[in-house]
């Protein structure tokens, strides 16, 4: 039987704090682990031949959370960049981050962005960081940039769906083929609103720091068996 591979693999790393917390442990160890989960997920990514992997790991609702958790998510997410550099180089991986990065701290906006740079003509798998994200940001950030065009010229009932995909965070790729979230949630959390249109959903009820490669293939296979039709007619398999 041929396996069919996703192109665009996502993931919303859910459950750290449920985790840590099941064991007695401070939530931030659950984020720890989930650091080492992110690995995983990459390494598998990396071994199927998947083209992007999109990793939810701060969205613009988290800010919500205490000070002291946003503060050691953030410190998390500069130590693992720095840690991560070399096997990023090694395994020719083209970094990028999606989300209102302005909020950021300029330390790590600077960082952020000479990784981006030094890792752009990486042709190896396309590893995509959302931080500070959210899909309705980013639909509306589309819609603005669209009214400006409007505003110079262009003909508001002329505008396509593609050429509003065009100002959207991801523009450049495809949309995810498959959606992957752990933990027993089986919602979308505001992130990729619009590039969800047609992705297939695979939800299980691990904790994100328990992800591993087994998991992954888990989820290819599920995939694999999907019959997906954007609309067309359903054929006898
Ligand atoms: C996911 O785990 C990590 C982030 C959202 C940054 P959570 O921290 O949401 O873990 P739970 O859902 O509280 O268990
Ligand atoms: C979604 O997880 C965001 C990330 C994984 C970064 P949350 O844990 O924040 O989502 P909700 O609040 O349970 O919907
Ligand atoms: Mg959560």
């Amino acid at each position: 039987m041929t396996i069919v591979l996703p192109r665009h693999v996502a993931i919303i790393m859910d459950g750290n704090g449920r985790w840590a917390q099941e064991q007695g442990l401070p939530r931030v160890k659950g984020h720890q682990q989930g650091v080492v989960a992110v690995q995983s997920a990459i390494e598998a990514a990396v071994q199927h031949n998947i083209e992007i992997l999109s990793l939810f790991a701060f969205g613009q609702d988290n800010w919500k959370r205490s000070s002291n958790e946003v503060r050691s998510l953030f410190e998390l997410l500069w130590m693992s960049l720095k840690r991560e550099m070399p096997q990023i180089i090694k395994n020719h991986i083209q970094l990028r981050f999606i989300g209102d990065l302005s909020r950021l701290d300029q330390p790590l906006r600077t960082n952020i962005e000479r990784t981006q740079q030094l890792t752009a003509k990486h042709t190896g798998l396309k590893l995509i960081i959302a931080i500070n994200y959210s899909g309705r940001w980013d639909i509306v950030n589309a819609a603005r940039t669209l009214v400006q065009k409007v505003q110079q010229g262009e003909q508001a009932g002329s505008v396509t769906h593609e050429q509003f995909a065009e100002q959207l965070a991801l523009s450049d790729l495809p949309d995810p083929d498959l959606l992957i979230r752990t933990s027993g949630e089986q919602r979308i959390s505001n992130f990729m609103l619009w590039q969800f249109a047609y992705t297939e959903f695979y939800f299980t009820s691990i904790y994100w720091p328990e992800f591993n490669q087994q998991t992954f293939v888990e989820a290819l296979q599920t995939f694999s068996k999907r019959q997906r039709r954007f609309g067309l007619e359903s054929s006898a398999s």
